[in-house]
């Protein structure tokens, strides 16, 4: 790949005298940091332009499907787009993303065929990096390797007015790396964009130690002009969303490759029982197997903890060249939509009719009564008594605590299942069918029918704490709660980085605070002792909200 990009600079001419710089450019002094990391107060000459400066023309260098979908976000703004590639085929190839996106469009009737013009005229193919010389801003999406990116601002170093903002799109990579390498290291920031590019309403600005002050700000204001919303974080790796996004997608990889729930079920959890649009596996094809490998890679690097160790299965998968979406097949298989690859539902598939008698057996709370009375209106007969014969023992589940002693102490624990209802009893929502190392095939068969009957969508789950969807959400949410508390970010920028940039329709800490921190906690109290998993340690900053009985959107000081 470097290979062929520098043969390519090397056809087009790397042009470095057609760039002028004068003498006081090349003597301006590196802006830099204190002792401590902390950024210095930058006054400064020439950098100050930056901050104010309007942006008229930007370069997109890489035109994959994130590139040509950002090309396509600035051509629609009304910005100028010079867009480079490694060579022509890949140029047509991304112009022609571009235009599949645009046409797709009209055809919605979201865009008439004049706009459609007028944005495509908008994107001018260039045949190399001189053609880059005017921008105000260029902008890197080129795949997730350093010596890439450096080769790459090198060459913006050379042709690029040093007024012109130089920005990368790194998933994880340090921006504050890139920045040290380049001429003039305050005008380098992360603007990270969201797949899809045209549609997710997120942008995190990252600025180094070494950027200069004010050019964070042109860049966010330059996202709003797009109708993105920009958060502002400095350099870590994941920034927000990919450091909390990332190892919950990896989790739920482990729990496919461990057999612990089926891939259909475990998308089936996120989005029916936790909401969000899309289910952690469908994602991970998304995103990209590889890339999300490389994500894991670089913040265990950075952070060395176990929760951020690519789960094995993800290696395998983008080593056999499995990398989703694009490659056509992933976890998902997107050739052939009949797949046999793609029927693991069938665990689920109703071969048994639903029972007519069940003993159900729960705490005597609301969620017996609803299940109660949403079985009796089913037309099944409903019985509290274990020693009564019936077809199969329900046991209304609660989270945090297992199914298997109800079970036992029910007598027949061969024929009980738990039901664990992920939200409210409601057409459509989702009800866990939690089978413990005692329940028989049958009894896992009948519970699914049951919750079938009462217009459920249904998971299977075993009798480990957090089932199904509170394993995947717990440990995501002590993610967030460790951010705050580790200072990163607050409460309310990584609600916004999650809503906007991964379609949350709630935050993790709106998530919370509709929960309750102390129903979270206890969860999350639950796993760490069945697992001893350090990932799953409550962070201290949960239980404090948790015993003070404070929402986190109430919360005077909600990270520390
Ligand atoms: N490109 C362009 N537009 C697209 C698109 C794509 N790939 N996919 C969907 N859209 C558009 C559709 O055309 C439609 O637009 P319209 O309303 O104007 O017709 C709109 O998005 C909604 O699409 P659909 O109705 O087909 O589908 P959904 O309602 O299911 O939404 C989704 C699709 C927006 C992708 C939604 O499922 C979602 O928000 N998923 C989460 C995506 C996510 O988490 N992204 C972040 C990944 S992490 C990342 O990118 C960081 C990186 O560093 C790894």
């Amino acid at each position: 790949m470097v290979e062929c990009l520098t043969s390519v600079w090397a056809r087009h001419g790397r042009l470095t005298s057609e760039v002028t710089y004068t003498e006081s450019h090349r003597n301006m002094p590196r802006y830099g940091a204190t002792d401590t990391g902390q950024a210095l107060p930058r006054r400064c000459g020439r950098d100050c332009n930056l901050a104010a400066m309007e942006i008229r023309e930007v370069a997109v260098v890489g035109l994959g499907t994130m590139g040509a979908g950002i090309a396509e976000v600035f051509a629609r703004a009304g910005i100028g787009v010079v867009a480079l590639e490694i060579d022509a085929a890949a140029l047509n190839r991304g112009v022609g993303i571009l235009d599949a996106s645009l046409s797709r469009a009209v055809t919605k009737g979201r865009l008439t065929a004049a706009e459609q013009a007028q944005i495509r005229s908008r994107v001018r193919p260039a045949a190399g990096f001189s053609e880059a010389a005017a921008v105000d801003l260029a902008i890197e999406v080129v795949p997730e390797r350093m010596e890439i990116k450096r080769e790459i601002f090198a060459e913006l170093d050379r042709v690029c007015s040093p007024d012109a903002i130089l920005a990368t799109n790194t998933s994880s990579l340090s921006v504050t790396a890139i920045a040290a390498e380049s001429k003039y290291p305050g005008r380098v920031v992360g603007m990270h964009f969201f797949n899809p590019a045209p549609v997710m309403r997120l942008v995190e600005v990252v600025s180094t130690v070494l950027t200069t002050d004010g050019v964070a700000a042109t860049v966010s204001d330059l996202a709003r002009r797009l109708g993105k919303t920009p958060v502002q974080v400095s350099d870590r790796a994941g920034f927000i969303a990919n450091a909390l996004l990332l190892p919950y997608l990896n989790h739920a990889l482990h729990l496919l490759a461990t057999g612990y729930a089926s891939r259909a079920d475990i998308d089936l959890a996120a989005t029916v029982g936790i909401g969000l649009p899309m289910g952690p596996l469908a994602l991970l094809d998304l995103i990209g197997l590889d890339t999300a490998l490389s994500i894991m890679e670089v913040m265990h690097g950075e952070f060395g903890l176990p929760r951020y160790m690519a789960t094995p299965l993800l290696r395998r998968l983008a080593d056999a060249g499995r990398t989703g979406r694009k490659a056509g097949r992933g976890i998902y298989d997107y050739g052939d939509s009949s797949a046999s690859d793609n029927h693991d539902q069938g665990g689920n598939a109703l071969v048994s009719a639903a029972p007519d008698t069940v003993t159900l057996i729960g705490a005597g709370d609301d969620v017996e009564a609803e299940l109660a009375s949403a079985m009796a209106s089913a037309g099944i007969n409903v019985t509290r008594n274990a020693a009564h014969p019936t077809d199969l023992i329900v046991i209304a589940a609660e989270a945090g605590r297992p199914v298997l002693p109800a079970a036992l102490a029910a007598g027949r624990p061969e024929q009980a299942v738990g039901l664990h209802l992920a939200g409210k009893l409601a057409p459509g929502s989702l009800a866990e069918v939690v089978q413990t190392s005692l329940s028989s095939a049958d009894a896992v068969e009948a519970g699914t029918a049951l919750a079938a009957k009462l217009g459920l969508a249904t998971v299977r789950a075993p009798d480990r704490p957090g089932f199904l969807a509170g394993t995947l959400l717990y440990a995501h949410l002590a993610d967030a709660v460790r951010m705050c508390q580790d200072g990163y970010a607050g409460p309310t920028d990584v609600d916004t980085a999650m809503k906007l940039g991964c379609g949350y329709p709630r935050g993790p800490f709106e998530l919370i605070d509709a929960a309750g921190a102390a129903s979270v906690l206890t969860g999350l109290e639950a796993m760490h002792e069945a697992y001893g998993y350090p990932e799953f340690a409550p962070p201290p900053l949960l239980a404090e909200h948790a015993a003070a009985g404070i929402a986190f959107a109430a919360s005077p000081r909600p990270g520390r």
